[in-house]
């Protein structure tokens, strides 16, 4: 092969499996492998997952894509990682992990939410981390651990997220970048530093703290025996990378004022991109630092938007799964058969997606699911229309906050698993209001760390370069005003729902 030839991979840690692709220089997926693994629910509202999986998936998809594609390890120029956001992990002094990751979903944490607003106060968490006390982000996290298993705590030598954790073992340096450091809520996000303040008055020490670096720079090199394991050169760089949701903003686009991209994955995003610092007074989406340096973005969260969809197929779809085996087809390909013969509305059935309490809007750990309106007539179809609707609705809200605060969102890319249900994207398009394209590569986080990769190896000389010279649309679904007035009908009355129902979702979480 030509030495100008330049490939680089993208690893992304997500929350159903670790998916790795090598890319070519001009974005085209070479080869890719994905490991999945479970997610421990052991008490209503928990959410762990084990370290030790996403390692082994790492290094079995990293493995596999470098061995099936042929490339020679010489024009493998850098590896960028991305994933899932917020997870805790803890090593003791000989780099052990402590515990189980708590992860992203986890909402054990109310009492440590209010305690960071006691302690710091709700101004001045959001004046230097830009969000208010979230119970989903590390801060929290860390303060439970450290008020529930002191003696873990005592043994903490180094805290670290999920997708840092990978970094660890690819190259042993404790390391962070702005994008994902920014939802630990210890960073100073519009200085894109650690905050000693909010350490100190935490009580956490900062030498726990990774160093952070901003997305695109080298943070360290393979280690020579998991290069040797791999089959890459030791050597080999590896960036910042980015959580998720930053990384797709880069393999999506999404690097300038008015660009906005929706995904749904197992939660679900909407992103757009801001030049500056631009927080939600209400603190009901959040403000991070993204994968471009210097620049920021904002993002609404659904805590369970492709996590509904899969709780309702692994609980409900046994007849759908067994099929889809048979066809050789994908059961959500199936499923989103299915829907599409029920009209909008499912016949006056809503669905409330809120299986792991909720962020944007409402920022409440104690919500739940809800189907309202249930009928005799409604059949397991219905249903399945409903979740999708509801999920639709849910990131239909995130996107009113953002016309709030002024933001743009006229240019709307989607993606993630969800994002290539015709339908989801369909009733994004006239819920939205607005057209919703999809990127021609499939691969946004692990497509933006490679991207990000690429800035690092030197290949471009920054990331919006490194964006425009690979990203492409592809199809573009058009909002319909019919189906959006009848939505707007639906839409107004789920509006609804959760007000009524908050004080109730309270008491359940006492019962
Ligand atoms: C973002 C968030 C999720 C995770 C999921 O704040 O918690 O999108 O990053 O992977």
């Amino acid at each position: 092969a030509a030495s100008d030839v330049y490939k680089r991979q993208g690893v992304d840690c997500g929350t159903s499996g670790t998916k790795t692709v090598l890319f070519d220089e001009n974005g085209k997926v070479i080869a890719s492998a994905t490991a999945e693994y479970p997610m421990y629910q052991p008490k209503n509202g928990y959410a762990e997952q084990n370290p030790a999986h996403w390692a082994a998936a790492m290094l079995d998809t990293v493995r596999a894509v470098v061995s099936k594609s042929g490339v020679n390890k010489d024009e493998i120029k850098g590896i960028g990682i991305s994933g899932q956001m917020h997870g805790l992990v803890m090593l003791d002094k000989d780099n052990n992990v402590l515990r189980n990751a708590i992860i992203w979903c986890d909402q054990r944490t109310a009492a440590e939410a209010d305690e960071m607003n006691r302690i710091i106060g709700r101004e001045k968490l959001i004046e230097i981390t830009a969000n208010p006390a979230l119970t989903g982000w590390t801060a929290a996290k860390i303060l439970w651990v450290k008020n529930n298993e002191p003696e873990i705590f005592e043994k903490c030598r180094h805290i670290l997220l999920p997708k840092d954790y990978l970094r660890f073992i690819l190259t042993g340096e404790y390391a962070t970048e702005v994008s994902d450091a920014s939802g630990m809520q210890l960073l100073d996000v519009p200085n894109r530093c650690w905050s000693s303040e909010i350490c100190q008055r935490l009580g956490i020490d900062m030498e726990l703290l990774p160093s952070v670096y901003e997305s695109c720079e080298v943070t360290g090199v393979l280690r020579a025996d998991i290069a040797e394991q791999l089959g890459l050169n030791a050597g080999t760089i590896v960036v910042g990378g980015a959580g998720d949701n930053a990384a797709a903003a880069i393999g999506t686009g999404v690097c300038a004022e008015g660009r906005a991209f929706t995904t749904i994955g197992t939660s679900g995003v909407v992103f757009a991109h801001t030049p500056s610092v631009s927080i939600d007074p209400e603190g009901r989406v959040h403000t991070c630092c993204a994968a471009v340096p210097g620049e920021w973005h904002i993002m609404g969260v659904t805590q369970a938007a492709g996590l509904s969809l899969k709780w309702f197929r692994d609980n409900f779809c046994g007849a759908e799964k067994d099929t889809a085996a048979l066809m050789d087809v994908d059961e959500y390909y199936l499923m989103d058969k299915e829907a599409e013969t029920v009209p909008i509305g499912a016949e006056r059935l809503l669905y409330l997606p809120y299986l792991m309490g909720e962020r944007t809007p409402h920022l409440d750990p104690d919500a739940r699911g809800v189907f309202f309106g249930l009928s005799a007539m409604h059949t397991k179809k219905h249903m399945l229309r409903a979740v999708m609707e509801g999920v639709a609705y849910s990131l239909r809200d995130c996107v009113e906050v953002f016309r709030e605060m002024g933001i743009n969102v006229s240019d709307m890319m989607a993606c993630g698993g969800g994002g290539t249900s015709p339908l989801w994207r369909s009733m994004l398009a006239d819920l939205y209001g607005c057209e919703v394209k999809t990127p021609a590569s499939k691969e946004g986080p692990a497509l933006g760390a490679a991207l990000l990769a690429s800035v690092g190896a030197g290949i471009y000389g920054s990331v919006p370069e490194a964006v425009k010279a690979v990203v492409r649309t592809d199809k573009v679904c058009q909002p319909d005003s019919s189906r959006m007035e009848r939505y707007d009908e639906f839409y107004s009355l789920y509006r609804e729902i959760y007000p009524a129902l908050k004080d109730s979702f309270s008491r359940l979480a006492t019962l």
